[in-house]
């Protein structure tokens, strides 16, 4: 089955609107001619700038959260048609620290997902385990939890457009990645529990990320994972020297599309 390279960043709470611009200046020549599918999970008020000047080289520009509901009396609340107003392309749900600092549930992240969906914005579903989950040997069960409530009573063919990212709690933002092999066992897991859900064939579509302290000098050996197919990156992809390492990195630690039975796409769309 044939996946495409992806990078995400995601910003956080980093980067005003003339802060984006200026990243997207630096970006783009640095990332020309590469082939990965490139996207930029920007704080709300960088979405509409940072998508204007990404359509020159076809980045997707995305949002890191929003609200379940299409509209109404939500207070300091986004709704996924403003974001596509806007610009955006995709939306990060479920991240570790929506969950864990905003305490999202399993159900609140479902219904988001099938929200983004309905009003396509095409979800990225954060999951992972905890340091404690994976001490007590339940990684495989919480990813199992997680991915099953998020796309629960979703159709096949709707389910299969999202995009996972695997995202252990304990390596993001700590400076300790996951192991490679350890990240090929996760996400081994991750396409099993979508091939329980969703068939053989729609599970085999969906790209799994990996996310959690990536740096340029551990890209290339993930890429190399069978099931990684792409990294979402937090505090290095404030960088944009440091994010285009890590997709060159990527392209260069990534065997022969043959070997790993996956085309790099020639547009970056
Ligand atoms: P990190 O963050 O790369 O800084 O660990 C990853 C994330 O939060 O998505």
């Amino acid at each position: 089955m044939a996946r495409p390279l992806l990078v995400i960043a995601n910003w956080k709470m980093y980067k005003t609107a003339r802060e984006a611009a200026d990243y997207i200046e630096r970006f783009i020549p640095l990332v020309q001619g590469c082939k990965a599918k490139l996207f930029l999970a920007v704080p709300f008020t960088s979405i509409a700038p940072t998508a204007r000047y990404a359509k020159t080289m076809a980045i997707q520009v995305g949002a890191q959260n929003m609200h379940d509901a299409r509209e109404g009396a939500f207070t300091g609340e986004i709704a996924a048609l403003m974001l596509k107003e806007a610009g955006a392309s995709f939306v990060l749900l479920g991240h570790s620290e929506r969950r864990h600092l905003f305490h999202e549930s399993d159900e609140l992240i479902h219904r988001k997902v099938v929200r983004a969906l309905q009003d396509d914005v095409l979800p990225v579903l954060c999951v992972g385990e905890t340091r404690t989950e994976r001490d007590a040997g339940e990684m495989e069960s919480v990813l199992e939890r997680q991915i099953s409530s998020a796309l629960e009573g979703i159709a096949t063919e709707e389910a299969a457009r999202v995009i996972i990212a695997y995202e252990p709690v304990w390596a993001i933002g700590t400076g300790i990645p996951a192991t490679a092999p350890l990240v090929g066992q996760a996400h081994h897991a991750c396409r099993h529990i979508l091939t329980k859900l969703l068939g053989k064939s729609p599970a085999q579509r969906i790209p799994i990320l990996y996310g959690g302290s990536v740096q340029p000098d551990n890209a290339g050996e993930l890429s190399a994972e069978k099931d990684v197919d792409g990294v979402l990156v937090g505090g290095a992809s404030l960088d944009p020297e440091k994010i285009s390492q890590i997709v060159w990195a990527l392209e260069a630690g990534c065997p022969t599309p043959k070997k790993r039975k996956r085309t790099l796409d020639t547009e970056p769309t």
